[in-house]
This record gives C-alpha cells, structure tokens and sequence, in this order.
C-alpha cells in the first residue's frame, strides 16, 4: 500500500505560517482549485495548488518536481522555521517525517512513536519509490515536457529504465565487463607468470644436466682417488708391520743379550768369589807358614839355649850331659826339619794357590771383557730398539692418517650430487606450479567465457524486461484509450535497436493506430489536445505498471492541470476515466485544475485560497447524491 495520510507545512512557499491538512481516506475523484485573492485577474492561478503538491513531494526528496531546492522553498521574507511534515502509509507501516530547512533535517517517526535522524537514501528504502517513479506513479506534475509521451526516445528509454530498475541489468553487464577484463588481466598475468616459469625450468634443467655430469666427474675422481689411497693404505701396512717384525726381532735379540749379560755376570760372580776362596786358603797357609818359622825360630832359640846349658837339668834335675844335651839338640834339630819340611809342604801349596789365583784373576779378566762387550751390544742395541720403536711409530701414525683421509674420502658428500638434488626439488616445484598456473588458466578461461556471455547476456535480460514491461504498457495504455474517447484507437511501442537483428536497445517512439489510417501515426503528429488525451492514457498505464512492478497497492495519486488544452469533453472524459479508475482501484484521485470544473463525480474539493496572508487551505467534503 501506498497513501499520504496528512500533511503539516509551515512557511512553505506561499503557505506562510502553520497549515494542516488530513487526506480523505474516501476512495474517489477529489479537486483540488484555487483562489488568488491577491491578484484577483489570475483567476485559480498562482494560488498555491502546485505548492501543495510541491510540499509533498518536497518532504519525501529535498526538492520539489520543477528543482526548487533549500531556500526557494522557504516562503519569501520569513527567516524563522520552515518544514514540511508527512504521514504516509507504506505496506503495513505509518511513517511521518519531517523535512526541515536551515536546518536542513530529515527525521523519520515509525508506527512506535520512535523518530530518528535518517539519510535520504534510508529514507527511500523506506519509502521503496525513487523521486522518478513517484512522478510517473503518484504523482503527475505540472511539467507536460516532462511527461512520458513527450520523451525523446533514448530519453524514453532512459527514463522507463529508470523507473523499472532496468539500469540493474546494465550495471549487472557492466559489472560482468569488468570482471571480464580483471579476468583477462588475470590471464595475462598468468601467463607472464607461465613464461617466468618456463625460463626458470630451462635454466633449471640446463643446470641439473650440467651438475649431474660434474657429479659424475666428482665420482670417478673419488674412485681414483680411492684407489690410489686404499694403495698406500696397504702400502704403508705392510712397511708397518715390516718395521713391528724387526722390532719384534730386535727385541727378542735384546733380550737375549740381556740373558747372556746376567748369565755372564753370575759366572763373574761365581768367578769372583772362587778368587776370594784361593785367596783366603792363601792366606790361611801363609799364616801357617809364619807360625812354622816362628816354631822354628823358638825351637833355635832352644838350641841355643841348650848349647849354653851347664850343671843340671833344669826340668829333671839330673846333671846335664853332652850326649843328653847333644841328644836333646839333635831332637830339637829333627823337629826344626820336620816343620821346615812342612813349610816347605805349605809353601809348595801357596805356590799352587797363587797358580790357581792366577788363573782365576785371567779368568775373571776375560769374563769382564766378555760381559763388558756384551753390555755394549745390548747397549747399542737399545738405541736401535728405540729408533725402531719411533719408526714403528711413525708408520703406524701415517698409517692412521691415510686410514682417516681413506674413510674421509669415501664418506665425502659429492657437493654437485648435494646441489642437483636441492635443484631438483625447485624443478620439481616449479614444475608443479606451471601447471597448477596452466589448469587455472584452463579454470578461469572458462569462468572469463561464461562472464563474457552474461555482458550481453544482461543486456538482453534487460531487453526481454523492456520488451514485456512495454507490452504490459501498451495495454494498460490502450485500455485507457477507450474511457479517453479514443475509441478504436491504439497505441504501440517500436523499440529502436542498435542493428535491425537485435542487440543493444536504444530507445522507443510511440506509434499511434487510428481507424483512419492504415499506417500508424507518431506522437508528434497530433494535435494539443489530442496529444494531452494520450499522455493521461500514457500516464496511467505508466501509473499501473511502476506500482505493479514494485508490489506497491497505489492508494493516492494527484494529477496536475491535466485539462490544459483540452475540448470540454476532452475534459469530461478526462474526469470520467479518473472517475472510473478512482472506483476501480479504490484510489483518491486529486486533479488540480485552475478551472472552476462543473463535475457531478467529486467527492471533496480542497481550495487554495491565497489572500495577503498567503495561501491557506479549505475543504469541503461533498457527500454522494449531492
Ligand atoms: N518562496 C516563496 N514564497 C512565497 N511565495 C512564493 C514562493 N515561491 C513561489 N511563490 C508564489 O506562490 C504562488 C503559488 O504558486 P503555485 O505554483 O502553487 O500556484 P498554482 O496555484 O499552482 O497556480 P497555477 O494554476 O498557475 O499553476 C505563486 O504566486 C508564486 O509566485
Ligand atoms: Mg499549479
């Protein structure tokens, strides 16, 4: 539902101070005249009719049918507040608002009694009308240039698009022709990104060839390299275990020699104390020896004493004789043989001890040499034990190292096999990504032919909208025709089209069928009058199919000095078209007319009267049958 329930201004126009006004809520043919007290020669004119409207429309888009905007609409010399207030019904809601100026405000109030601040564009998704569609729908203004037939035909379209919401096709075609070229930049930057691709492949490829032969290279060298040490190893393993074995050999040698040296030294040892054995019975015999002279020497001094003995025996007391004395020195003199006789034994044995003593000194004399000898053999041989035991070691130490540089060797990386495989994986990679680049392309080539179909593909939508929108026009139209008094009369749109098959739409001229003519007549060709006749029958049919199209059930339309240039019956049938369409479609239809029109059909007639006041508002409800 659409309806404009009452209407608060002030300071509007000619409307200066406060005025009210509530619609009829009555479904019927209303008028809505004048009177120009002021300039009494106008007649109806000037006295505020249009004003009223213009108030309407003002509160609902901030400017009023003709283009007065902000102070035009103020009333001349009043500074203080200046607003239009409009309850309206949309759907199942009552919203009032209010347009004020400097300051400009707009503010909605809901069927809650809640009012807010609100944008024009909140406004119109409220109101669901734009300012175009409600001047070819609710209201018709007091322009004829501006009404529907008097279009030129691209205007026409442009209009009737407009209206219809047909520019949602074409911005839906626009769209898909920039989609369209994003995608198509899109390909184009693929395909660079493919072309950048291909070259990194190549140069990829060219470098993996290349690394896979300097590996290649790298492993012969190794095997060489291998070879030769593996050579040396074993070289060298053998010369070590050469030089072990002669110090092995060396060794045992030694230690022979040491065997030898302690052996000798033993028998030096035996030699020595054997030595020392001769010489102590040497000494032992010499000792005895001395004691026997020593006998000797006292059995002499007896001699000697006995010799010189006189008298008596001093031992038996006997007188001493010469034969006893001679007897007893004859005994001692025995006794000094028998011990020289034993000297002599002793010397003979002391002789046969320094023989002996002699031999052994010899002896020992050889065996030191010997043992001397053998000493410096073992010495020498030390020195030559320690020098082998350091080239022993040596050779086991460079064995160790060419051991070490051998497992180095076959445990090196090859550094050329390291960086093809690294290489590979970006091959592999960028590989992977060339095609994931190319079935994408595949993808949105797809998607880009498809968006390519709808650029027209929307555009003949659009037609097909047209097209149908026009033929519901023609009808509702035509329909109105007939109550017009244009009996027989028909009307058809030709739609101008970019080339004779089809395409692009680029406007539509109305062609007018008479029963007269056999060929149909433009819209240019017909007289004032004739002409107002077919713009109302136009305007009426627009009237239907806005609000059919927007789901909107039309409750209130204002038609603005229709009678202009039209016969009295012209008039008459103009008002019992409107008359008929009020009670069909249960609608309050107001004609404003300068005119003082002698109608029967009125329901209420509202009267602008304009006085030195301004203009002020009566109505007059005029009951059926009256
Ligand atoms: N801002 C304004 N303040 C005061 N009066 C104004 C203002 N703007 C226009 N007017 C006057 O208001 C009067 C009413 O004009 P309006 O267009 O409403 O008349 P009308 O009744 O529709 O006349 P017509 O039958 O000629 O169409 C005119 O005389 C006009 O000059
Ligand atoms: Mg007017």
């Amino acid at each position: 539902m659409f309806d404009i329930v009452w209407i608060e201004l002030k300071n509007f126009k000619s409307f200066y101070g406060t005025h009210e006004f509530e619609f009829p809520d009555t479904p019927g043919l209303y008028l809505l005249t004048g009177k120009n007290l002021v300039q009494k020669r106008l007649g109806a004119n000037g006295a505020g009719k249009t004003s009223l409207l213009d108030a309407v429309y003002w509160a609902l888009y901030g400017h009023t049918p003709g283009g007065l905007r902000a102070g035009d609409i103020r009333s001349w010399g009043v500074t203080n507040e200046c607003y239009v207030q409009l309850a309206i019904d949309v759907g199942n809601h009552q919203f009032v608002i209010t347009r004020t100026q400097t300051p400009n405000s707009l503010t909605l109030e809901n069927d809650a009694g809640e009012s807010q601040l609100i944008t024009q564009e909140d406004l119109i998704d409220k109101i669901l009308l734009e300012d175009t569609a409600f001047l070819h729908s609710a209201m018709t203004a007091q322009l004829a240039e501006a009404m529907f037939f008097d279009l030129k035909p691209t205007m026409k379209l442009n209009l009737f698009s407009q209206i219809m919401n047909l520019d949602f096709w074409l911005d839906r075609s626009d769209h898909a022709k920039h989609e369209a070229s994003k995608i198509e930049s899109l390909i184009q930057n693929k395909n660079e990104a493919i072309n950048y691709m291909k070259g990194e492949r190549k140069v990829l490829s060219k470098s993996l060839d290349d690394l896979e032969v300097r590996g290649d290279e790298f492993e012969v060298n190794r095997k060489q390299k291998l070879k030769s040490l593996k050579k040396e190893v074993k070289q060298s393993s053998t010369s070590t275990d050469w030089q072990l074995h002669q110090l092995e050999i060396l060794l045992a040698s030694r230690d022979d020699l040491g065997v030898s040296h302690r052996e000798l030294h033993k028998q030096g040892e035996k030699l020595s104390s054997e030595s020392a054995k001769l010489h102590n019975s040497k000494s032992e015999v010499d000792g005895e020896i001395t004691f026997l002279q020593r006998r000797i020497g006292y059995i002499k001094e007896s001699i000697s004493q006995l010799k010189n003995l006189q008298g008596k025996c001093p031992v038996c007391k006997q007188a001493i004789t010469v034969s006893h004395k001679n007897k007893e020195i004859n005994n001692l003199l025995e006794k000094i043989k028998d011990v020289e006789i034993t000297i002599n034994k002793k010397c003979e044995l002391v002789d046969s001890l320094v023989l002996k003593l002699d031999k052994k000194s010899v002896e020992e004399k050889k065996a030191k040499k010997e043992r001397d000898k053998l000493l410096a053999s073992y010495q020498r041989m030390q020195i030559d034990v320690v020098k082998v035991k350091g080239d022993v070691n040596s050779k086991e130490q460079a064995l160790s190292e060419l051991k070490q540089r051998l497992k180095e060797a076959e445990n090196e990386e090859n550094p050329y096999y390291v960086l093809f495989d690294k290489l590979l994986i970006r091959f592999e990679k960028t590989e992977k990504k060339l095609k994931a680049q190319k079935r994408s392309i595949l993808k949105i080539t797809e998607t880009l032919e498809m968006i390519k179909y709808w650029v027209s593909g929307f555009k003949q939508i659009r037609l097909f909208v047209v097209e149908e929108a026009l033929h519901q026009l023609e009808l509702e139209v035509n329909n109105n025709l007939i109550q017009l008094g244009l009996t027989n009369w028909r009307i058809e749109f030709d739609i101008e089209r970019e080339t004779k098959s089809g395409g692009v739409t680029m406007g539509f001229t109305v062609l007018i069928h008479v029963p007269e003519n056999d060929e149909p007549v433009k819209w240019e060709a017909w007289s004032g009058g004739e002409k107002q006749r077919l713009r109302l029958a136009g305007t009426l049919g627009m009237s239907n199919l806005i609000m059919d199209r927007l789901g909107l059930h039309q409750r209130v339309e204002f038609y603005d000095e229709l009678s202009k240039a039209l016969s009295i019956e012209g008039i008459e049938d103009m008002l019992d078209t409107l008359h008929e369409r009020a009670e069909l479609t249960k609608r309050k239809i107001w004609i404003v007319d300068h005119q003082a029109i002698d109608y029967g059909n009125f329901s209420g007639v509202l009267t602008v009267t304009k006085d030195k006041d301004g203009s002020h508002l009566n109505y007059a409800k005029i009951d059926e049958g009256e």
